[in-house]
Order: C-alpha cells, then structure tokens, then sequence
C-alpha cells in the first residue's frame, strides 16, 4: 500500500489542489492531505475552516483521503506517519526554484523520503489561493476555481472583515 502525504497550506482548497489529488490517486492507494505552516503566509482561515473545506471536497474518496493538519517539520511528519513520499503540485516554470529549494532541504533533513512531482491540468496553470482571494476579495467571479462551499466561505469571510473595519 503506497502513501503519499500532500502537505501544503489549502487556504482555500482550490481545484487546483483537487486536480493534484485526482492525480495522485492515480499513482499512490492512498493520499493524506495535511495543513501544515508556511511560515512566509499569513493565512485567511482557521486551520479548522480549512479542514471543514477540504473534507467537504474530498468526502467521495472515502478512505482512501484523509485530512489531518501538524505543527513542525514536513519531513518529520512524514516518518512518523511512515508515508512513502512527499505529493506535490507543479504548475508553471515559476513554482519550479521554490519547489526545488523545499524538496531538497527536505531531503537533506531526511534522506529517505522522496518528494514526487505531478504536473496540474492545464486549465488550472494559473489558479492559486492566494490569486483566487484576492480576486474574491474585490468581488471577483471565482466561481469556476473552488467548490460552491468554499466560494461560499470566501464571501463571508470577506463580507465580515468590510463589516469589522
Ligand atoms: O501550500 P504551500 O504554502 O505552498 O505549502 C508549503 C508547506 C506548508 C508544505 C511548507 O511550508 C512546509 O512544509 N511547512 C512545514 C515546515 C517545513 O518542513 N518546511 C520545509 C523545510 S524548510
């Protein structure tokens, strides 16, 4: 049984995380997606939102998903969750330096674990989260790059903050 852990900040989870998803389950029996801090982002949402979002994206897979969120290093999550690999999402060129940077000094820190890289469809090269916030954030239509529940959130999340300033 192959498992790969898909780390990432999912503030929101968008169909781009979906589509790598989708993806990995091509390749691994089962896929644990966990929120981890990036220390560089400061999020929008509570790591309980964005759990509530994910599983509300991911509850067809059944058991072969599950959601957890961890605190500290990736690569010592890994080892203690005993995963074959690392799962990550490559988009344009652009995420290509910072992925490589990450995967490598994971690697340092813990020589047997190997990140593995699938590429996301093409229709979702340009979609990040933290595009799709601000987008939503103006009242953009994002309609079309998260789930119905998400843009849900999004719009509340930022119909909240108007009415707190
Ligand atoms: O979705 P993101 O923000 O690109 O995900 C980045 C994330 C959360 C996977 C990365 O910041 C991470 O692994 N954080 C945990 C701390 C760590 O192990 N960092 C990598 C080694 S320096």
């Amino acid at each position: 049984m192959k498992v790969a852990i898909y780390p990432g900040s999912f503030d929101p989870v968008t169909m781009g995380h979906l589509d790598i998803i989708e993806r990995g389950l091509d390749v691994f029996d089962k896929i644990i997606v966990t929120i981890l801090c990036n220390p560089a982002k400061k999020t929008l949402f509570t790591v309980e939102e964005r759990i509530f979002m994910l599983k509300d994206s991911l509850a067809k897979y059944n058991d072969r998903i599950e959601i957890d969120s961890s605190y500290g290093l990736l690569v010592d999550y890994v080892a203690k969750r005993k995963a074959d690999a690392i799962l990550r999402g490559m988009r344009a060129v652009s995420d290509f330096e910072y992925e490589f940077q990450m995967a490598l000094m994971n690697r340092k820190l813990n020589r047997d674990i190997q990140t593995v890289f699938l590429m996301t469809g093409l229709r979702w090269i340009f979609t990040s989260s933290s595009i799709i916030k601000e987008a939503a954030r103006f009242g953009g239509d994002v309609s079309d790059m998260v789930s119905p529940l998400v843009e849900k959130k999004l719009k509340e999340k930022f119909a909240a903050m108007k009415t707190s300033v």
